[in-house]
């Protein structure tokens, strides 16, 4: 498949406004390493679901008086807790064995600018939600028409999910944010972009231009 057709296929799975969202598509050589990869990409999947969980589950515990944020980010927490058990499921059907893998530098390196007073943090810590989810998105639909059947329908139906937990981290980051949120968006997409497009030695779900160690 050529760069273009590549990108054409991945942008027809995708809302405009998430693809808008995203200062830079995934790198073909992304995808090519996760074809090459499949089993490193699923172990690494599965840990992403469950951070996912487990990142909703902090902000639920910190911001106790948040009554939408509590409704949201406990619904979000179940779904990703499914996404885990079906991937764990898929990755026991193909004889992969789960073990235990370092992060990529991504979800740090978003982590690492956030604001550490309220509410500031809180307004960060949804819209790094929101670039986290929207990635995954797109490097799902980057996938689909390269994979088997099974995965390439399993990730289908992840695009749909993840593409509500991105709107929704947006949704909450307006809302409680003490003014417009504009420019903080556009400095977390100039980061995020660093972050994919910049050459990276381990390969994981979110590593960023694949080059030898
Ligand atoms: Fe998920
Ligand atoms: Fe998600």
């Amino acid at each position: 498949m050529t760069k273009t057709t590549m990108r054409e296929s991945a942008e027809a799975l995708l809302p405009a406004d998430l693809l808008a969202f995203l200062a830079c598509s995934t790198p073909p050589g992304w995808v090519e390493a996760a074809l090459n990869n499949q089993a490193l990409l699923l172990i690494d999947h599965a840990q992403c679901e469950k951070k996912a969980a487990s990142n909703a589950m902090s902000l639920m515990y910190r911001y106790v008086d948040r009554p939408l944020l509590l409704t949201k980010m406990s619904q979000l927490a179940r779904e990703e807790l499914l996404h885990f058990e079906q991937v764990v499921k898929l990755m026991e059907s193909r004889g992969i064995d789960y073990r235990h893998i370092g992060a990529s530098r991504y979800a740090e390196g978003l982590r690492a600018c956030v604001r550490r007073e309220d509410p500031q943090r809180l307004v960060d810590m949804l819209i790094v939600g929101a670039f986290i989810e929207a990635r995954s998105c797109e490097r799902f639909a980057c996938l689909i028409p390269h994979l088997d059947e099974e995965l390439a329908r399993f990730y289908r139906s992840l695009v749909k999910s993840e593409g509500r937990h991105y709107e929704d981290y947006l949704m909450l980051a307006r809302r409680y944010a003490p003014e417009c949120i504009d420019a903080r968006i556009a400095f977390f997409a100039e980061r995020e972009r660093e972050l994919i497009e910049a050459p990276d030695t381990t390969f994981r779900f979110h590593s960023g231009l694949p080059v030898a160690a």
